[in-house]
């Protein structure tokens, strides 16, 4: 078997990168991935099918709820559910496709298998043992399962049941009002389908900043998802080809059925290291199940690494990646570093929600003196031209020196706002510096600048 400088056992959005960016630094590079497509759950099963179907059922909504009032007249489209998931399915097509001629590219092997560690500097795929001076696990997660719902992806289902359902439910109960729920439900409730959405916390999207959980809330449900908060989900029983879901409502104790064709859980994912032979190699896991490293991705045994979901952290794609990238140039020997401080935050929800940095509620448990300047889209002439003035941007400055310290955007394309003033808080800017930046008229982009100046001598157009 042929010895390689690194392999990276999962060709997940972590993996894949850390294999090319090893590639690039020079490093023979092997990647283990046992599905039958490159890409890891986020491109066959996760973000990019996701982002499919979200943009699809936009499209549907803005025909039937905006068209007309441009002046587009017509018979308003209806869904051919199987060509939707063929889009879908073509879409991933073409980016695990694109993948594997980034590996040819690169000339990266991929050894096709589920990978285990037998020792230390050995990688078994299949009966072949291959030999590596560096493993790095970059096996990402799986759905957590709750206590009494039992996943069956035909009624019960995961996110990867719910991306490929045999036909558009027309009751669904969504358990977890995190990403998931909230991206998945609208997916369905723009298609027709009635969605209940039941979550254990009493807000969505515990951890946002508060005053955008309450806008996204009032806003899925205009978009007709309808919000049990304070739901604790006791079990879920299929009979019939139909669920009924019980929970109770913590506020009182009391119990409540409800009925669907597909439940959706949403509650949730853990690291997947099953089949690794962790237990017997002695790496060191955490109490939460994840894979322990050091700043520099190194478990307790040398020369293993772990990176992405599989380790402590927010579990991003993104975050995965530039994992993947640091890693690569720790084994290579250069000063690998990712600034956990400014990973955004997006949910691909129409409008979307993308944070960055700290939120109102951690900079007051910090005792911590800031300022908030907050600007909403329905001053933004280019968001009312197109139907899409729900929302707004908040950034958040240190009181005294005007250094952003976070941000938070509900609105058109908040997914791609958001980054301006990543890089603004990579380079330690203050407010200021944004509020200074030319902004071309008209874009979306003009709402920054002016939560910018808001955090100064005030917005223009508000
Ligand atoms: P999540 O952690 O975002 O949300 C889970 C929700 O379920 C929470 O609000 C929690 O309070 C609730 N919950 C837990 N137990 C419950 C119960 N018994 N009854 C009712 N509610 C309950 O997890 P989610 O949405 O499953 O996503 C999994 C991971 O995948 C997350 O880490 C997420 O960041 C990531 N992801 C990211 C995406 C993005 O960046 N756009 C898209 C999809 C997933």
């Amino acid at each position: 078997m042929a010895d390689y400088d690194v392999i990276v056992i999962g060709s997940g959005p972590g993996g894949y990168v850390c294999a090319i960016r090893c590639a690039q630094l020079g490093l023979k590079t092997a990647c283990v991935e046992g599905r039958e497509t490159l890409g890891g759950t986020c491109l066959n099963v996760g973000c990019i099918p996701s982002k499919a179907l979200l943009h699809a059922s936009h499209q549907l909504h803005e025909a039937q709820h905006n068209f007309g009032k441009m002046g587009l007249k017509g018979k308003s489209p209806s869904v051919d559910w199987d060509q939707m998931k063929a889009y879908k399915q073509d879409t991933i097509g073409q980016n695990t496709k694109g993948i594997e001629f980034l590996f040819k590219k690169n000339k990266i092997d991929w050894l096709k298998g589920w990978g285990s560690i037998p020792a230390a500097g050995q990688v078994k795929v299949g009966d072949d043992v291959h030999k590596a001076k560096n493993i790095v696990i970059a096996t990402g997660s799986d759905v957590a399962t709750l206590p009494g719902v039992e996943i069956d992806e035909e009624v019960i289902v995961s996110s990867t049941g719910a991306l490929d359902l045999k036909k558009i439910p027309n009751d669904m109960v969504v358990i977890g009002a995190g990403v998931i729920g909230l991206e998945l439900g609208s997916v369905y409730a723009r298609l027709g389908s009635n969605v209940s959405v039941l979550e254990f916390a009493e807000t969505v999207t515990p951890g946002q900043d508060a005053e955008v959980q309450r806008t996204f809330k009032k806003i899925m449900e205009k978009q007709g998802l309808s919000m049990t908060l304070g739901a604790a989900v006791q079990s879920a029983e299929v009979k019939n080809g139909k669920a009924t879901v019980t929970y109770k409502l913590r506020s009182d104790d009391s119990t409540h059925d409800i009925k669907a064709d597909t439940v959706l859980v949403a509650t949730g994912r853990k690291p997947f290291v099953d089949g690794l032979g962790l237990d017997a190699l002695g790496i060191a896991l955490t109490d939460r199940g994840q894979v322990a490293t050091d700043k520099r991705y190194a478990t307790n045994v040398a020369g293993v690494y772990a990176i992405g979901d599989a380790i402590p952290g927010p579990m991003l794609a993104h975050k995965a990646e530039d994992e993947g990238m640091a890693v690569a140039e720790i084994i290579a020997g250069q000063a690998g570093h990712v600034n956990y401080d400014v990973i955004p935050g997006v949910i691909y929800t129409h409008p979307e929600v993308a944070s960055v940095g700290k939120t109102e509620e951690d900079l007051k448990s910090d005792g911590r003196a800031y300022k908030a300047g907050k600007f909403s889209f329905m001053g933004n002439g280019r968001a009312k031209a197109n139907f899409a003035a729900d929302g707004f941007v908040k950034i958040l400055a240190d009181a005294e020196t005007d250094r952003i310290l976070g941000a938070h955007i509900i609105g058109p394309a908040a997914g791609d706002l958001i980054h301006e003033i990543c890089v603004a808080m990579e380079f330690g800017a203050a407010a200021e510096d944004l509020a200074r930046t030319c902004h071309a008229h008209p874009t979306y982009s003009e709402a920054v600048r002016e939560a910018a100046l808001a955090c100064g001598d005030g917005p223009i157009h508000s």
